[in-house]
């Protein structure tokens, strides 16, 4: 059955280049999904952009001696890059600075309010005695009210998940300069989550496919839900559509708050873009399904926040309401949750030196080594160490021994005995199970992409390409010169079990899957690939931007096996798959060398 997808991506921060870390986390994850969503048949919008608000952004700026404008600009383009470069498939990247996404973030806050789940409370918010300055939540170090930990944040504690506020804190100080904040009185907008605690505790305990650990970790946060704050006393973020607010140049929404709305903002503006304003609907309300990609750190915004969001918006927590602009909008099928890729041990970190771009591992490898080893090695279940040993391995013995070389000899035995697709005969046993093996795979591998299970689904995609190599040692075509009937045979077999492992790793491998494609005699576009266009805001004049979009619905794979045609024309076929030197392991490159 055809369903409409959405693919709700995290919007990484416009602060930086993207490093692996991060696109093990949100990135090749929810592009393989919905690959594989789209080559079964299904509708799909995959959403995202830069998060271009809140400190992290401000500090930075500073940093560089940038305006929080021009930051956000170059790193929004940066990122653009990077992402596009892994062959991500968004059908709209785009950035939370354009006029629709304050727009779509200030009629869902009015939605909110006319149905009462927005307090405006007085409280105490730090500033810095020092400069006079406030000092943003995340400046703020001390130690956890709830667990100890002495290295919570003001907004959010790492150790144990939860969210404070920083006058909570024991020994607060500043990170910037570590004097002790000074608290003065402050008047914000808070969100009032208890209202939402019985509908958001019911709604869990619907979510039964989520890993068990999402599932566990937010349904314990739920009972101690409190108002949160959604401004902020900054000057950077989207303004406060009240009267009385708006107009206050230090009162803008918290990052969080506006972030997460992106997800509808994107999807509108996609449709604004492909010229049916509605088109988004498809998409958010009825049966659609929302699937919600990000890192372990994300979980609390997307399961607990934003379905709150959701349901003050539709008029559906305790106090009741009636839905905003949007009308009522579904709440996330399921939040996809990585835990982190780890260096050494730490987390990827720019601030620690462990630190790999993205740009530069598509330099020297392409984007499908990456994407393989984050699908079959990253840290879906638990934090994993990157290390340049396991990535030669991955790349060396099953990326180019394994796969690449099925494909090579296969095509080039073909190509150098019948320069076509050849003909099958009377089929044996051996012929049959293999043919069996890889069309059952069809089912057991989908079944797992479709659940996000990206290590389990790769395993049993190779197993196939495992298989279909036992096979060709077994039946040892070169061997049969004089029974070309029986070679013929087992070449096609060969090619066809190649069509198929080549269809079943598309979703991982979707660069290497068109070569293939090309490969075994086919032209078009097997698996298609995202545009990085240059496009003016909607709303804004003289503002353009870079967004990633494509045309994915003319590509040709599909998720079943395709009869590869007889007689079709092969080429000798080039290596799929560069071997790395073995010394990598040792050394690493030298843009990123191991230190002893
Ligand atoms: N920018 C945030 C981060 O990198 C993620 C935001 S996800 C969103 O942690 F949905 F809220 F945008
Ligand atoms: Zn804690």
């Amino acid at each position: 059955m055809s369903a409409s997808v959405l693919t709700a991506v995290a919007w990484p921060y416009a602060n930086g280049p993207r490093h692996i870390g991060h696109v093990s986390g949100f990135g090749v994850p929810s592009d393989v999904f919905s690959r594989y969503m789209r080559m079964s048949g299904n509708r799909v919008l995959m959403v995202s952009g830069t998060d271009e608000h809140g400190t992290p952004i401000s500090v930075q700026a500073e940093k560089e001696g940038l305006t929080e404008r021009e930051l956000a600009d170059k790193y929004n383009r940066v990122i653009a890059e990077d992402l596009h470069g892994l062959g991500l498939s968004y059908d709209l990247f785009t950035r939370t600075t354009t006029g629709n996404h304050y727009k779509v973030v200030q009629d869902l806050f009015l939605a909110l309010w006319r149905n009462g789940y927005v307090i405006p409370k007085t409280e105490m918010g730090a500033i810095s005695p020092s400069t006079g300055r406030t000092l943003p939540d995340r400046y703020i170090e001390g130690t956890c009210p709830i667990c100890g930990y002495d290295g919570a944040r003001g907004d959010q504690c790492d150790n144990c998940g939860n969210q404070l506020d920083p006058i909570d804190l024991k020994n607060p100080r500043s990170r910037i300069n570590g004097e002790v904040p000074k608290f003065v009185e402050t008047e914000h907008l808070f969100l009032d989550l208890p209202q939402f605690i019985d509908a958001l505790g019911g709604w869990l305990q619907t979510r039964t496919e989520w890993r068990p650990n999402v599932l566990k970790f937010s349904q314990n946060l739920i009972k101690d839900l409190r108002p949160r704050a959604i401004t902020r006393d900054l000057d950077w973020g989207v303004p406060i559509p009240l009267d009385g607010w708006r107009d206050q140049p230090l009162k803008r929404f918290y990052v969080w708050f506006d972030a997460v709305i992106g997800y509808l903002s994107a999807s509108v503006e996609w449709a604004r873009r492909s010229g049916d304003d509605d088109a988004w609907k498809e998409f958010w309300t009825g049966d659609a399904q929302g699937y919600y990609f990000m890192g372990k750190d994300n979980i609390v915004f997307h399961s607990l926040i934003w379905p709150s969001l959701l349901l003050g918006q539709n008029g559906q927590g305790a106090k009741g309401g009636e839905p905003g602009a949007f009308g009522p909008l579904n709440l996330p099928t399921e939040v996809v949750s990585s835990e982190f890729l780890t260096m050494s041990g730490s987390k990827f970190s720019t601030s620690r030196g462990t630190v790999i771009y993205v740009t530069d591992f598509l330099r020297e490898f392409g984007p499908d080594a990456l994407r393989y080893f984050i699908s079959v090695a990253g840290p879906e279940n638990q934090d994993t160490d990157f290390t340049w040993d396991e990535f030669v391995r991955r790349t060396n013995f099953e990326l180019a021994n394994e796969w690449g070389n099925l494909v090579n000899r296969s095509i080039s035995m073909a190509h150098k005995n019948v320069g076509a697709i050849p003909a099958p005969t009377a089929l044996t046993d051996a012929d049959h199970d293999l043919l069996t093996l890889s069309r059952n795979a069809f089912g057991v591998v989908g079944d797992a992409l479709r659940r996000s299970r990206f290590k389990q689904a790769s395993g049993e995609a190779m197993k196939v390409v495992g298989a279909a190599n036992r096979y060709l040692s077994d039946q040892e075509p070169w061997k049969l010169k004089d029974d070309p009937v029986r070679r013929d045979t087992v070449l096609h077999t060969a090619l066809q079990v190649v069509q198929d492992a080549n269809t079943l790793l598309t979703p991982f491998l979707p660069h290497s899957a068109q070569k293939v494609h090309e490969a075994l005699g086919g032209s078009g576009v097997w698996a298609a690939q995202p545009q990085l266009n240059e496009v003016a805001d909607l709303d804004v004049p003289d503002r353009e931007y870079p967004v990633l979009t494509g045309d994915y619905a003319g590509e040709q794979a599909k998720w079943e096996s395709t009869p590869i045609p007889v007689g079709r024309p092969l080429a000798k076929p080039a290596p799929l798959f560069a071997k790395l030197d073995p010394e990598l392991a040792e050394t690493g490159p030298e843009w990123a060398p191991i230190v002893k």
